[in-house]
């Protein structure tokens, strides 16, 4: 544990105590298990290995400056991950139990959340699986919910930082009435080819746009897109994007800071008109854009001219992180105290 440096932690995986464990079996949840164990034994039929009956939440929890644990949105996260298996037709998990099972391993866990100083958090990741054999293509009558956590720093080198993201149109991640509003990994797996072509050309993150069309702007690999312009908060409305939680709770404080929130299609043209933009989600946070190049396009539109993050951004930040941290308080209930 001493040797952990959490200031210079990076979004990795390490290992930590436990994790928990809860199974759906003769149509109905069980009791939640705790377990030392990383490995589990699955059967080489499960319809998660074939027929990708699988999904994935991520959340996080903080140390605030005065000790205590605190963890972010659980409610949202838990409706989400309804929502999904609802999707892709896996049984769904109680909102209490899932709420349960996160308190429970984060407070199992409890040594691995980064003390307040390292502005690290740790990352909780739900995972819900079908686990019995099927050659047909049909759900599972079994399922397994797990959840572990990993102490994590910024997704994105460097945090609170610009960086450039690129529209790639030969790829999409999502169909428009497809899978791209459930957080299930055949999304994930769609969107590796694009995300390491991207990284390899020196940007963040791949900025999708519509499938259909290629017009309007959908969301990042793994972030949603914001923009901002003449006061107000600008981010897409689309049937391929994942509603994230942290767009939601931008949104928000966006306009209780006086903004106006629009939801709206974004037209790729008017992404040179944002005074600033960004990629927003539980691990990017907030990750400030430079430029968006589209690169089949020849096209760039340039959001900071001199590559610092914009003020607007930097408060929408700032306030974010201090609701999370316990700094300042928390007036619309989205956390939830250990
Ligand atoms: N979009 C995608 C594709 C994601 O993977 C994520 C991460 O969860 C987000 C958006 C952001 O969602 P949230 O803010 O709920 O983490
Ligand atoms: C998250 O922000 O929680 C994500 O799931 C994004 C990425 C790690 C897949």
């Amino acid at each position: 544990m001493d040797s952990i440096n959490w200031s210079e932690l990076s979004f990795g995986y390490m290992p930590t105590d436990y994790n928990v464990r809860c199974t759906y079996k003769d149509g109905q949840w069980g009791e939640i298990e705790e377990t030392t164990d990383s490995t589990i034994t699955l059967h080489m039929a499960a319809t998660c290995l074939h027929y990708g009956q699988e999904a994935f939440e991520g959340l996080k929890a903080f140390r605030g400056k005065d000790g205590k644990i605190r963890i972010f949105r659980i409610e949202e996260n838990a409706k989400r991950l309804q929502a999904t298996s609802d999707g892709i037709m896996m049984a769904k998990l109680p909102i209490e139990k899932f709420e349960e099972a996160v308190k429970r391993v984060v407070k199992l866990n409890e040594r691995f959340v980064p003390p307040y100083e390292s502005g690290a958090s740790l990352y909780i990741r739900p995972l819900l699986i079908g686990t019995s054999a099927q050659v047909g293509v049909k759900p599972s009558n079994e399922y397994l919910f797990m959840i572990f956590v990993t102490p994590v720093g910024p997704y994105f080198k460097g945090g609170f930082q610009t960086t450039p993201v690129v529209i790639l149109r030969q790829f999409d991640r999502a169909a428009p009435l497809g899978t791209g509003t459930f957080k299930v990994g055949g999304n994930y797996a769609a969107s590796l080819v694009a995300g390491e072509k991207a990284h390899s050309m020196g940007y963040s993150s791949v900025l999708y746009l519509d499938a259909k069309e290629k017009k309007y702007v959908d969301e990042c690999g793994p972030a949603n897109f914001f923009g901002i312009k003449q006061n107000t908060y600008v981010t897409p409305e689309s049937t391929s994007i994942l509603p994230s939680i942290t767009n939601k709770s931008l949104m928000q404080l966006a306009k209780d800071m006086g903004m106006t929130v629009e939801r709206r299609q974004i037209p790729e043209e008017e992404l040179g008109t944002f005074e600033e933009a960004g990629q927003c989600g539980t691990a990017a946070v907030i990750s400030p854009i430079s430029r968006i190049d589209d690169v089949d396009q020849n096209k760039s539109y340039v959001i900071s001219k001199d590559g610092t993050p914009g003020p607007i951004s930097r408060k929408l930040y700032e306030h974010l992180r201090a609701i999370q941290y316990g700094d300042e308080p928390d007036t619309h209930g989205w956390v939830t105290v250990l």
